[in-house]
């Protein structure tokens, strides 16, 4: 495994890619609602991100993924691909954007609540959430890469909620996926440990039931086998002499500003 240290020149693009992956959240987010297609909203999405933002969706055509954006509705754990399907009252709704500017990449997603939308359902999305936060707080030079899956695993058990293992966070950069890879859970064997410069991104994948995964014949979508709710939050995050700098922030967080 060897993960880069990115120069002082390459985290100033990186903070423009990962700032206009999290205002593309920002634009998108009145248009999340009961009716549209997610279709409409990867439309959305890419056109904002070519037009506006003269940057490039990554995932449209990577590795043949048809579309700009992923959105990943209730039992979808991710990259499901934007299509027909409208978002109903009740729908919880992963909406995952990577752009690429200046040959950089910033990879975020965040969950949308539809309408209104039961306790239960709710809770799991603000427990993923916080757990990605405290993933994030463990980031630190000389910290271990498996202490940020430990404190996402410890966090979520409380629930009795489950960690996927297929899927994990990775190293970015002028990649969309480097090394190293982000487990969400605690291995013991992952010991490397963090250096500043290393940008990687945290975006645990929780489902309120078993963890196992079910993938679609589309080759893409994953889903919960158990087809209980799934929810994920996402970061790019760059290790800074003294701890970390989260790269793809948004204005509604009040996590992070060190
Ligand atoms: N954005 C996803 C991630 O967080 C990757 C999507 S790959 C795609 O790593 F091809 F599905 F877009
Ligand atoms: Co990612
Ligand atoms: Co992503």
């Amino acid at each position: 495994m060897s993960i880069s240290i990115k120069s002082a020149e390459e985290i100033k693009v990186m903070r423009v890619a990962c700032r206009l992956a999290a205002e593309v959240l920002d634009m998108i987010s009145p248009h999340v609602k009961a009716g549209v297609a997610t279709e409409e909203i990867d439309r959305i999405c890419h056109d904002f991100i070519v037009g506006e933002q003269h940057a490039v969706p990554a995932p449209l055509n990577y590795k043949g993924f048809p579309k700009s954006i992923c959105t990943s509705i209730n039992h979808v754990i991710c990259h499901g691909i934007p299509g027909p399907k409208r978002l109903k009252h009740g729908d919880i709704v992963n909406i995952d954007i990577t752009v690429i500017k200046d040959g950089f990449h910033g990879d975020t997603s965040k969950m949308f609540l539809v309408g209104d939308v039961k306790p239960y359902a709710r809770q799991l999305v603000a427990v993923t959430q916080e757990a990605m936060y405290l993933g994030i707080r463990e980031v630190r030079p000389g910290a271990a890469l498996n202490q940020i899956g430990a404190a996402i695993e410890r966090h979520i058990a409380k629930y009795g909620y489950s960690v996927v293992r297929e899927f994990c966070g990775h190293g970015i950069g002028r990649e969309f996926h480097e090394d190293p890879q982000v487990l969400h859970y605690f291995e013991p064997k992952l010991d490397v440990r963090l250096e500043s410069g290393m940008v990687f991104t945290i975006e645990p994948m929780i489902n309120q039931g078993k963890r196992h995964v079910q993938m679609l014949a589309d080759g893409w979508t994953a889903v919960t086998k158990d087809h209980k709710l799934s929810a994920q939050w996402e970061h790019t995050v760059l290790v800074t002499p003294d701890g970390y700098e989260v790269l793809t922030l948004r204005q509604e967080e009040d996590f992070g500003r060190t």
